[in-house]
């Protein structure tokens, strides 16, 4: 099985907060694999900025030391990573005051018809100020397109306020909002599985579905993110975005078309059909914890208080939500959200899970009768399972076992599975904005999740506590088990 590698036009791709985690550990290492595609032409530029003081030589040692960490050695062959270097170049810019916004100027003016992507890997304190600035130094050409990430806003008034700062310089048709789970291959397998085939599309809806789960189930804890991570939680940090595009992708009506804006206005009519959570309905259908010292993948662990050093937090690092979607598709089927940190394995699914049969011909030999579920696995090892009722094989009558069929992607195509990265960079160039978020979506997602974290709040409560290592609180359980499903926590 061969992929198909399209290159890109030449470009030049800026980035702020070019010596930060995120451009070592994941933008550089994602520029690197599309280089070593081929994919990026001999005159497409990456440029490294931040406040720094830092030479070309200087920032090409510092990536080659990340390369090393990130991407596996049997991918740094030959001269792919001499050629890939050649390519950075890094000036040091204020990005609140005035230096090297001359430099910048002029580095850029060599190729100003070309395709420029401002990639702001920086605080979002600092995306309007430097949207600004770059509109004031006149680098916004038509042909210009800036990157920004969550945290886009704590609620939707700061959402707001963000998107209003970045679309003052910018149109909404340059602004690329990375939400990474997108770009991750299984992501986009749930609409080649919902929209390619004509098999599960008349099963999909309440008629057919009894629930679904979406399942990020991490085993890390903060990971030295632990000022941000406290201000926020894991309703802000993976339920308003990751866990709500998962969502929208399973529940959307099918797009006319696969182009961004019909993709994005099928998402968002699910997002403003989510029932709202108020103070009112909270306690019954959401459910918050934080972890407790307890087992990690190495060892023992602290709990979160001690790993924020704020013995008084009252921060979430695991959330569950009973959602529903008020339309004729959904009416009546639940979607179970559950995401938290230090849990007892890492794993992100979602599960379809369909109705039992109306009416059993086999008798009681014949063991249980497990409904059909669909298994989309996004990681790790990403794949498709549909389980299946089938004749256990030989003699000994009609007896019944519950199989998967079982594909897995690594095993089906034998190549490697490119980090989502690489691909939502390239649709910036490409200008393909089908895999982001459009502001009206973001807005939306805070509309639904403001109420929930409002609700919280009010009610005051300590978060219920949990060992690092297992699966939540016992409340979480309980929010299932009230209506009679459970989690599916082994994938099997
Ligand atoms: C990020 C969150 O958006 O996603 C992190 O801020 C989280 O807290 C991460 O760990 C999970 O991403 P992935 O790709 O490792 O599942």
């Amino acid at each position: 099985m061969t992929s198909r590698i399209i290159a890109v036009k030449p470009f030049d791709l800026i980035v702020f907060g070019g010596a930060g985690d995120l451009a070592y550990r994941k933008l550089l290492p994602a520029l690197y694999q599309r280089h070593r595609d081929g994919q990026i032409p001999p005159t497409g530029r990456i440029i490294g900025v931040s406040r720094r003081a830092m030479g070309d030589d200087e920032y090409r040692a510092a990536t080659r030391e990340a390369l090393e960490h990130h991407v596996p050695a049997d991918e740094r062959e030959g001269t792919a990573v001499d050629t890939f270097l050649r390519r950075l170049h890094f000036i040091s810019v204020d990005a609140k005051g005035d230096a090297g916004w001359r430099e910048l100027g002029a580095a850029l003016e060599e190729g100003k018809d070309r395709t420029r992507a401002f990639y702001l890997a920086v605080a979002p304190e600092l995306f309007g100020i430097i949207c600004e600035r770059l509109g004031q130094e006149g680098l916004v050409t038509p042909e210009a397109r800036v990157i920004i990430e969550k945290p886009i806003g704590r609620d939707l008034a700061s959402a707001c306020a963000v998107n209003d700062a970045v679309g003052a310089v910018f149109d909404e048709r340059q602004i690329y909002r990375i939400d990474h789970y997108l770009g991750k291959e299984t992501v986009q397998n749930l609409m080649a599985l919902r929209f390619g085939n004509a098999l599960f599309e008349p099963l999909w809806s309440n008629a057919a579905i009894d629930h679904v789960q979406i399942l990020v189930a991490e085993t890390l804890g903060v990971e030295g993110r632990g000022d941000y991570y406290d201000t926020a939680g894991a309703l802000r940090d993976m339920v308003q975005n990751h866990i709500l595009q998962l969502l929208c992708l399973v529940a959307m009506e099918p797009p006319g078309h696969m182009d961004a804006d019909s993709v994005r206005d099928e998402k968002l009519k699910v997002l403003r059909s989510l029932v709202p959570i108020t103070g009112t309905n909270f306690s019954a259908l959401t459910v918050r914890g934080q972890y407790r010292a307890g087992v990690g993948p190495d060892g023992s662990v602290p709990g979160y208080a001690n790993e924020v050093d704020n013995p008084d937090t009252k921060t979430e690092t695991f959330a569950a939500i009973k959602a529903e979607i008020a339309n004729w598709r959904w009416a009546g089927v639940p979607f179970y959200l559950r995401t938290g940190k230090r849990l007892s394995s890492r794993v992100s699914e979602i599960v379809v899970a369909f109705r039992s049969i109306p009416h059993s011909i086999f008798d009681a030999h014949a063991g249980a009768l497990e409904p059909n579920k669909l298994v989309i696995r996004l990681q790790p090892d990403e794949g498709v399972k549909l389980w299946l009722m089938i004749k256990d094989p030989g003699p000994g009558g009609m007896r019944l076992r519950y199989v998967p069929l079982d594909m897995s992607f690594a095993q089906a195509f034998k190549v490697r599975s490119p980090d989502a990265y690489e691909r939502l960079i390239l649709d910036v160039i490409r200008g393909n904005q089908t895999l982001f978020m459009r502001r009206d979506e973001v807005e939306a997602a805070w509309r639904w999740i403001d109420p929930i974290a409002d609700a919280w709040e009010e009610a005051g409560e300590a978060p219920k506590s949990y060992p690092a290592g297992t699966w939540g609180p016992s409340a979480s359980v309980a929010l299932i088990e009230r209506d009679g499903r459970t989690w599916q926590d082994e994938a099997e």
